[in-house]
């Protein structure tokens, strides 16, 4: 007891640091958008995301590049096809020269400097390749309030099986489906074994949350859905204990890594699936999350890279394994500084 036992004798103490963040833990995300094929430039911004671009495949490759050097060694892709390209059914998700597939092979078969080595994740899920924007097919004749409970689960899962295979085709090392369909681990696993991509690894959006801090990225990746919304699909903020069969579902289907997304507002449950699994756990820091910290530190209210590195770190206090973060590049930056 005081005054013997004095806290501050170890504070501040990196020797005693019980979380430590790293470049390995770090997973960047990036939009490669067809509709700059051909256009002299690589890339292009993102309004809501400041710092953020949607990029050419050869602007990718260059992202993923520099990212590498900077020490991020994963990334997961998310494609925006050209305009002309989206239908009712996504089927162009599953082109194999489609946006993703193309890229895929060109980080794959690219050059050292180009990004060899990068872990490359795929997000697979059809909201960006439909022209309704949800994330799986929908009643024909529904109507306008189609949107909620009117997503055709099972069939979706076939066309999910297709996405995935056609991703691992290309090279994928993860396919990640995000569509928060029923059932949609097993389908993919199964597509993969059956077409001899038992290696593919399977990181799932176990637990998605609907959640009003996906906005840019809908503006990033030209997503949003014409009616309706994502709540028969997506989970509802207000329960925790939802997730957790959420992911228990998603580990007994054969998911390799389970996912909790947004993250800095639903810490609670990452550490409540992390006391509960054992299989690697990713936390998605969303696209929101990315424009509240910007635009602050935008203001001059508060210092981005102190608060960066705070929430990131957070996420893997409450016990993340991965970070899915748009910071990736710049917190790798912190982290190679000598201070931290
Ligand atoms: C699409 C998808 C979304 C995100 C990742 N995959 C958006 C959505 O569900 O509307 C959100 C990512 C972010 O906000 O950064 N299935
Ligand atoms: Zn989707």
């Amino acid at each position: 007891m005081f005054p013997r036992v004095r806290m501050r004798r170890l504070r501040g103490l990196k020797l005693v640091r019980e979380t430590r963040l790293s470049c390995d833990d770090l997973i960047l995300p990036l939009f490669v958008d067809e509709n700059l094929d051909g256009k002299k430039t690589e890339k292009r911004p993102i309004n809501s995301m400041p710092g953020q671009f949607r990029f050419s495949v050869e602007g990718a490759v260059k992202e993923v590049a520099e990212a590498r050097s900077l020490g991020v060694k994963s990334v997961l892709l998310f494609g925006i096809p050209a305009q002309a390209k989206k239908d009712e059914g996504g089927s162009e998700a599953f082109n194999s020269e489609g946006v993703v597939q193309r890229t895929v092979r060109r980080l794959k078969s690219g050059s050292e400097g180009e990004g060899r080595g990068v872990v490359v994740a795929t997000d697979l899920c059809l909201c960006e390749y439909t022209t309704h924007g949800h994330c799986g097919l929908v009643e024909a004749e529904a109507g306008a309030e189609r949107g909620k409970g009117r997503v055709l689960n099972d069939a979706t899962l076939e066309v999910l099986g297709e996405v995935a295979v056609s991703q691992a085709e290309a090279g994928a090392d993860i396919v990640a489906p995000s569509g928060m369909m029923d059932g949609m681990v097993k389908a993919v696993r199964e597509r993969l074994d059956d077409a001899g991509f038992s290696n593919t690894a399977i990181m799932s959006y176990s637990a998605k949350y609907n959640s009003a801090l996906y906005g840019p990225f809908r503006e990033a990746a030209n997503s949003g859905y014409q009616f309706g919304d994502r709540s028969g699909y997506q989970m509802d903020f207000s329960n925790a204990r939802e997730a957790l069969r959420e992911v228990e579902l998603d580990i007994s289907e054969g998911a390799d890594i389970v996912m909790v997304k947004p993250a800095l507002f639903y810490l609670d449950i990452i550490s409540k699936v992390r006391e509960r699994f054992d299989l690697p756990l990713a936390a998605y820091s969303v696209s929101g999350e990315y424009a509240m910290i910007s635009a602050a530190a935008e203001q001059g209210y508060l210092n981005r890279a102190e608060v960066v590195l705070e929430g990131l770190t957070a996420m893997k206090r409450a016990g993340a394994d991965l970070i899915i973060s748009y910071f990736a590049k710049e917190v790798a930056e912190t982290l190679s500084r000598p201070r931290q």
